[in-house]
């Protein structure tokens, strides 16, 4: 079988990963953690996730029926690392959702056209009507953590996104639209596994891109963008959630919980739709830099 990017990933880990990034996934046994840091050693089991995750469902419906019949708009953004699990977490959220009105905004890299544009235009093309759900599989963070991390943003650039940041999401939040910040954390041992896998799996390679092979060299660079962010863009009307990343089923339930428990619709059952647990998503204090 053919490796993308000439087999990268696998010439990262065996000559330059740090050795105790390689130490932790050679000891992760199946079913572990890779991360040694992760509050938990092993992974959830999947029996006691299906029972957790079915409840969740059926509150995801009653709550897009609420957002549909009072007209609410909701944003929900998914930033996170590479391979921090965005696209899956927000493949669980739309499962048994009416695709109408539960959309997905995943927007490429900007066209000659969108460079040309005030820097969050083509994101507000994207916003919800009344009744609609939008999940942003990245977002107007771009320019605060990825574009200056690859050069794509000069400092300037950067420093005006910042001003405009506060009064752009007071403007989204004042206007009523609900606002989900969810950063989907991953340690760099889960991160390098899960590209080992998506490099040796015909069905995930198409996961992988020139950025994620060139990323693993600019892990620090990372580190301090995203530490910068947090710092500037913690807002008490537009806040932060972290959800630790590590494990794909822990962090699912704790991201749908944090939504859901943001949401006042009718017969929410508290205990399926809130139960967060604190050692797998709360505000930027968890974030482990
Ligand atoms: P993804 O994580 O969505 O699979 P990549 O890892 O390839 O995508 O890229 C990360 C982000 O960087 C994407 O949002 C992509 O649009 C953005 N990006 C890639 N190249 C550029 C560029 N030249 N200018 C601005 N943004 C870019
Ligand atoms: P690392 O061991 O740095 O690869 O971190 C892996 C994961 O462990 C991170 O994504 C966090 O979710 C979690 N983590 C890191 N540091 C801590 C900490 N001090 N307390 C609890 N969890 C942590
Ligand atoms: C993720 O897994 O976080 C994204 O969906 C894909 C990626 O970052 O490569």
């Amino acid at each position: 079988m053919t490796k993308p990017f000439d087999a990268a990933i696998s010439r990262f880990h065996e000559e330059e990963a740090p050795e105790e990034i390689r130490r932790a996934l050679a000891g992760a046994g199946k079913g572990d953690i890779a991360s040694p840091r992760f509050p938990y050693p092993e992974k959830w089991k999947r029996k006691a996730y299906d029972a957790e995750m079915d409840a969740l469902q059926i509150e995801l419906v009653k709550m897009q029926a609420w957002v549909k019949e009072t007209g609410q708009r909701v944003v929900v953004i998914f930033e996170g690392r590479d391979a921090a699990g965005k696209g899956g977490t927000i493949a669980r959220f739309r499962q048994n959702l009416n695709p109408r009105g539960a959309r997905v905004v995943a927007l490429a890299k900007p066209s000659e056209i969108e460079a040309g544009q005030w820097y969050f235009q083509r994101y507000v093309r994207e916003l919800p009507t009344a009744g609609e759900i939008v999940f942003f599989d990245r977002s107007w963070y771009n320019r605060a953590v990825v574009e200056p991390v690859f050069g794509f943003a000069d400092e300037d650039q950067v420093a005006r996104f910042y001003d405009q940041l506060a009064p752009f999401e007071k403007m989204l939040t004042d206007d009523g639209i609900l606002l989900f910040k969810l950063w989907i954390n991953v340690g760099r041992a889960t991160q390098l596994e899960r590209f080992l896998k998506r490099e040796n799996d015909p069905l995930k390679q198409w996961k992988l891109s020139w950025v994620d092979v060139e990323g693993l060299r600019k892990w620090d660079a990372y580190t301090d963008r995203i530490a910068t962010m947090f710092e500037r863009s913690d807002f008490d009307f537009a806040p932060w959630t972290v959800v630790r990343g590590d494990d794909k089923r822990r962090a699912r339930v704790s991201a749908i919980r944090r939504v859901l428990s943001g949401l006042d619709y009718p017969d929410k059952d508290d205990r399926a739709a809130c139960a967060i647990d604190p050692k797998i998503a709360g505000g930027p204090d968890i974030w482990p830099r």
